[in-house]
């Protein structure tokens, strides 16, 4: 039976489990795929010691630094998002790295007919959370502006990504008289309940999307841009999904059918499991 496991830090609260297990029994596989809780100081060693029996992983926070470090092997879009959430091993043992972030908000965009080339997508936030998307974003010919509390750190990714696609940096004030088709939330805020308070007239023109989500109810920014007048919004459980289906992909050779598996999880979520 092929196994694989979710690392992060903490993890009890992770889909990815019940995700896999969906696209497993969808697809007929045996296969087992467990959370597991990495350790901070022993996260490489207890990872290398999975990886004699295992065929791959997802990482998640704080470690998809640390994976794509371990690994030797790497797909373009891993190399460029400099993070890793998905290694597989290779049938000489290698491990191989990928990032499946950003076309799974590709692909999760592109099922609510949000992803039309050449439209115009503000970015909030210039973290790993943006690195790990641009690559996919910008092939699928968006035109980015990123806005960050840093800027410093906006103009980096920018330059960085500046031969793949149209990119650019916005401060405060430019933002203020422009309008953007796309609005994603990338920043790490939510996690304190806060949000970046985008100008409502930005919002209420645009389509909202959020790369987090919340069981229950809606994200932090999401409850702001609703209340500004944003009338379509999404959180980030469709991208989660999105990811692991791509992971899975990756793994097994099938990429499973996401709708079905993302009605369940949010029936799942809606019922409280
Ligand atoms: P992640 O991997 O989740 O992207 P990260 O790399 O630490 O985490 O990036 C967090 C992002 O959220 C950054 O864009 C950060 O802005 P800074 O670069 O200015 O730190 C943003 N962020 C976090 N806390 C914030 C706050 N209180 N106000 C505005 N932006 C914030």
């Amino acid at each position: 039976m092929n196994q694989y496991a979710v690392w992060g830090n903490p993890i009890a609260q992770s889909k990815s489990p019940r995700i896999h297990q969906l696209f497993a029994e969808q697809t007929g596989r045996n296969l087992q795929y467990i959370a597991k809780l990495g350790d901070e100081t022993n996260f490489e060693a207890e990872l290398a010691a999975f990886f004699t029996q295992a065929k791959g992983a997802n990482i998640t926070a704080p470690f998809k630094n640390r994976a794509f470090a371990i690994a030797t092997q790497y797909s373009e879009r891993c190399l460029l998002a400099e993070a890793c959430n998905t290694l597989k091993k290779l049938a000489d043992g290698q491990l191989y790295a990928d990032n499946t972030d950003g076309v799974g908000l590709c692909a999760d965009l592109a099922r609510l007919g949000w992803l039309k080339p050449n439209q115009k997508m503000l970015i909030l936030g210039a973290g790993g959370a943006t690195q790990g998307v641009l690559f996919p974003l910008l092939q699928a010919k968006q035109q980015i502006t990123l806005y960050n509390r840093t800027p410093e750190k906006a103009v980096i990714l920018a330059e960085k990504f500046a031969n793949y696609g149209q990119i650019q940096t916005a401060c405060w004030e430019e933002l203020v008289n422009q309008s953007f088709d796309v609005i994603i939330n990338a920043t790490s805020l939510g996690l304190q309940g806060k949000y970046v308070p985008v100008p409502a007239s930005l919002l209420a023109s645009s389509v909202v999307y959020d790369m987090q989500y919340a069981p229950h109810q809606d994200t932090p920014f999401l409850r702001y841009a609703k209340s500004q007048g944003a009338k379509h919004c999404s959180d980030g459980l469709g991208m989660l999904v999105n990811q692991a289906a791509f992971a899975f992909e990756l793994w097994e050779g099938v990429l499973p059918d996401v709708a079905p598996v993302l009605a369940q999880l949010q029936t799942e979520m809606e019922a409280g499991s």
